[in-house]
C-alpha cells in the first residue's frame, strides 16, 4: 500500500524579490505569447503538477518520451510538453538565449533557456503517442493544424501563477493539496478525474471506491482544457458543488485542475496518475477508456476499453499511485438502489440513461428522472443548454463563387426571419470581405484569415442564443473543421454544401469572374486555379441545377426542423 509523502514538492517559482527584478529584466527578452494550451502546461510545470519536469521538454528528453514514454534519465513521463511556435519566431532565437514567456494579455508569467530547437516528426509524435496519424483524434487534430512548426525545449523559471478570476478558492497547487491533507490529518486520499458533470452514478462509484479503499475521496476535476464540445468548466463546477453537499461530510473535498488534456487514453492515463501523485494523492480511479478520444475517421474506438487500466497496472509501482477500478454502477429499480453492473440481483429491472441519451433529453426539454442525477444538477444543465429549439445555431454555406450560396442564404435568412424568435445574421462572403476583411486577397493565409473571422462573428452569435447564416466559399476543409469546433461549444453547426458544379458555375458565369480567371486576369480563383475541398460529411449537400432557390432554402428548414432547431 501507498502512504502519502505530503511532504512539499519542488516548484519552479523564484522568490518574490527575485521575480520583481527578473520580470522587469525580462522586459528585454524576446517574448513568447502563450497559447491557451501552452498557459495550462506552464501552470502545471511552474507549481510542480508535471515534477519531476522542470521546463518544457528538450529534444532528447522528448525523443524518450515519444518512443518509449520516458525522459532521458529513464524516468517514466508519458507525454509530451513542448513549447510549439511558429517557425517565424523560432528564426529569430539562437540556442542558449532566454525568451520571456507571457499570458494573453502580455503579463510575463516565466523565462525559459532555449537549450533545443527542433522540427519534430509530427506523424511520428501521433502514432506513438495517441496511437494513429488520424486527425478525427483532436489531439492529432491540434498537433498538425494548431501547434507551431517548431519545437523549444528547456528549463522555465516561474515568475508568477497565470491568473484565474473563477473559482479561485476551489484552485489548489500540488503543495496546497498537500498541505490540506496534512492539516485534516488523510493519510489515504482517493482521486476522480472527471471532465463531465457528475450524476448519482458517479457519487455512487466514488463514494463506493473512497469507502473500499477505506480512503478520503478527491474530486479533481480538469477545468483547463477537455474535449472539444464537453460542458464548459463553468457550468461543471457549478454541479460538482452541488453534488459536494451529498457525500458525508469531511470526506470528501473538491479541487480544479487546470489541465489541458490531450484525450490520449492509455498514455493520458499514465500521465493523469503521475500528475495525482504530485498533488498527494495515494489512490486513482482509472475506469473504462480513460481520457478516450472517441471514434477514428474509420469510425472506431481509438484505444480497446481496457487499455487505460492495463498501461496503468503495468506502471503503477513506478507511478507511486494505486489504481482503483472504476465500477460501472447501474439503478436497481426493484431495490430503488445503484449497483455495480456485475452485482445485480437476478431478474430484476436495470435502469441507466447514456451520455447521448442524457444530452438527447436536454436538447428536446424531455424530462430527467430523480434516480438519474440530482435536481440541482440537472437545473444547472438545463440553463446551460437550453432545448435546442431556443439555443443559438449556425448555418454555414460552402461551395464554389456562381454556385447560388448567397441567394439560398438569403431566402434562408428571410424565412427564418418570417418564423421569428431569435435574431438572425447572415455573414455572406462578399458583404463579410467588404466590412470585415476588406485588407484580405485570395492566398491560403488570407482565406484562412477571413474564415476564421466569421466563424469567431458566427460563434459569438451562436453563444448568445442568435441564428448565423454563414456563405463564404471556404474551400479548405482543415479550416472548416475549425469553425466548426469554435461553434459547436455553444450551439449547433450545419454545414451545407452547395453542390453546384464548377462546369455549372463557370457556365452561369454571373459576376464575368470565371472569363476573367480563364483569361488570367484573376488568380487563385477557385474551382479553376486553386483548390476546393469538397465536405465530406455535410449536415446537408444541396444541387441546385434544375433546383429553384425556394425549394433549396426550404431544404435547409427541413433539415433544421429535423434536428430540432427550429420548432415543427
Ligand atoms: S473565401 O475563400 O471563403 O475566403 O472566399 P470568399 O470570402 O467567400 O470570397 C469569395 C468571393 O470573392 C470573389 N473572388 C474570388 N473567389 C474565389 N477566388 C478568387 N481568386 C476570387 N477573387 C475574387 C468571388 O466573387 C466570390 O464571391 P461568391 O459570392 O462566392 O461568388
Amino acid at each position: 500500500m501507498q502512504m502519502p509523502n505530503l511532504a512539499p514538492i519542488p516548484e519552479l517559482y523564484v522568490s518574490y524579490e527575485s521575480a520583481q527584478k527578473l520580470k522587469v529584466e525580462a522586459g528585454n527578452l524576446p517574448s513568447w505569447d502563450l497559447t491557451p494550451r501552452q498557459i495550462c502546461d506552464l501552470e502545471l510545470l511552474m507549481n510542480g503538477g508535471f515534477s519531476p519536469l522542470k521546463g518544457f521538454l528538450s529534444q532528447a528528453d522528448y525523443d524518450g518520451v515519444v518512443e518509449n514514454m520516458r525522459l532521458a534519465d529513464g524516468s517514466l513521463w508519458p507525454m509530451p510538453i513542448n513549447l510549439d511556435v511558429s517557425e517565424k519566431f523560432a528564426d529569430t532565437l539562437e540556442v542558449g538565449q532566454d525568451i520571456a514567456l507571457r499570458d494573453q494579455e502580455g503579463v510575463i508569467l516565466a523565462t525559459m533557456t532555449v537549450t533545443d530547437k527542433w522540427v519534430p516528426n509530427k506523424a511520428r509524435e501521433a502514432e506513438m503517442v495517441f496511437g494513429a496519424d488520424d486527425s478525427a483524434h483532436p489531439a492529432v487534430n491540434y498537433l498538425h493544424n494548431t501547434a507551431g512548426a517548431v519545437y523549444l525545449g528547456g528549463p522555465v523559471t516561474g515568475i508568477q501563477q497565470p491568473v484565474h478570476y473563477d473559482f479561485k478558492a476551489r484552485r489548489d497547487t500540488p503543495n496546497e493539496l498537500r498541505a490540506y491533507f496534512r492539516k485534516l490529518g488523510w493519510r489515504k486520499i482517493v482521486a476522480f478525474q472527471t471532465r463531465n458533470p457528475l450524476h448519482r452514478a458517479h457519487q455512487e462509484l466514488t463514494f463506493r471506491a473512497a469507502r473500499e479503499a477505506q480512503a478520503n475521496l478527491l474530486i479533481h476535476p480538469v477545468v483547463g482544457m477537455t474535449k472539444p464540445g464537453d460542458v464548459d468548466h463553468f457550468t461543471r463546477v457549478r454541479c460538482y458543488e452541488a453534488v459536494l453537499d451529498k457525500y458525508p461530510a469531511a470526506t470528501t473535498t473538491m479541487s480544479l485542475l487546470n489541465l489541458a488534456m490531450r484525450m490520449a487514453g492509455p498514455r493520458e492515463a499514465v500521465w493523469h496518475g503521475l500528475i495525482r501523485k504530485n498533488h498527494g494523492v495515494t489512490h486513482f480511479i482509472v475506469g473504462r477508456d480513460h481520457a478516450g478520444p472517441g471514434k477514428n475517421s474509420q469510425g472506431k474506438d481509438f484505444y480497446g476499453p481496457y487499455d487505460a487500466q492495463e498501461l496503468f497496472k503495468k506502471h503503477e509501482a513506478e507511478i507511486g499511485v494505486e489504481m482503483v477500478d472504476f465500477k460501472h454502477m447501474v439503478f436497481v429499480q426493484e431495490k430503488a438502489q445503484y449497483f455495480p453492473a456485475d452485482e445485480v440481483p437476478e431478474g430484476s429491472t436495470v435502469l441507466d440513461i447514456s451520455g447521448t441519451e442524457l444530452r438527447r433529453r436536454l436538447a428536446e426539454g424531455l424530462e430527467i428522472p430523480e434516480w438519474f442525477s440530482f435536481p440541482e444538477v440537472v437545473t444547472e444543465l438545463r440553463r446551460t443548454r437550453p432545448p435546442r429549439s431556443k439555443q443559438g445555431f449556425t448555418v454555414f454555406f460552402t461551395g464554389f463563387s456562381g454556385s447560388g450560396k448567397s441567394t439560398i442564404a438569403n431566402a434562408l435568412m428571410v424565412k427564418l426571419m418570417e418564423m421569428g424568435g431569435r435574431p438572425v445574421t447572415l455573414l455572406d462572403g462578399d458583404l463579410v470581405r467588404k466590412n470585415l476583411s476588406s485588407e484580405l486577397g485570395f492566398s491560403k493565409e488570407h482565406r484562412d484569415l477571413n474564415i476564421r473571422r466569421i466563424g469567431y462573428v458566427a460563434s459569438e452569435i451562436t453563444k448568445n442564443g442568435g441564428i448565423a447564416i454563414c456563405a463564404p466559399i471556404a474551400p479548405y476543409a482543415t479550416t472548416r473543421r475549425a469553425v466548426r469546433e469554435e461553434i459547436e461549444a455553444f450551439g449547433a453547426f450545419i454545414e451545407v454544401h452547395v453542390a453546384t458544379t464548377i462546369e455549372e458555375c463557370e457556365k452561369r458565369d454571373r459576376k464575368g469572374l470565371y472569363k476573367l480567371a480563364r483569361e488570367g486576369k484573376i488568380k487563385e480563383f477557385t474551382g479553376i486555379s486553386d483548390p476546393y475541398d469538397v465536405p465530406e460529411n455535410p449536415e446537408l449537400r444541396l444541387e441546385t441545377e434544375n433546383v429553384d432557390v425556394d425549394n433549396c432554402a426550404h431544404q435547409v428548414l427541413l433539415k433544421l426542423e429535423q434536428m430540432g432547431l427550429v420548432a415543427g
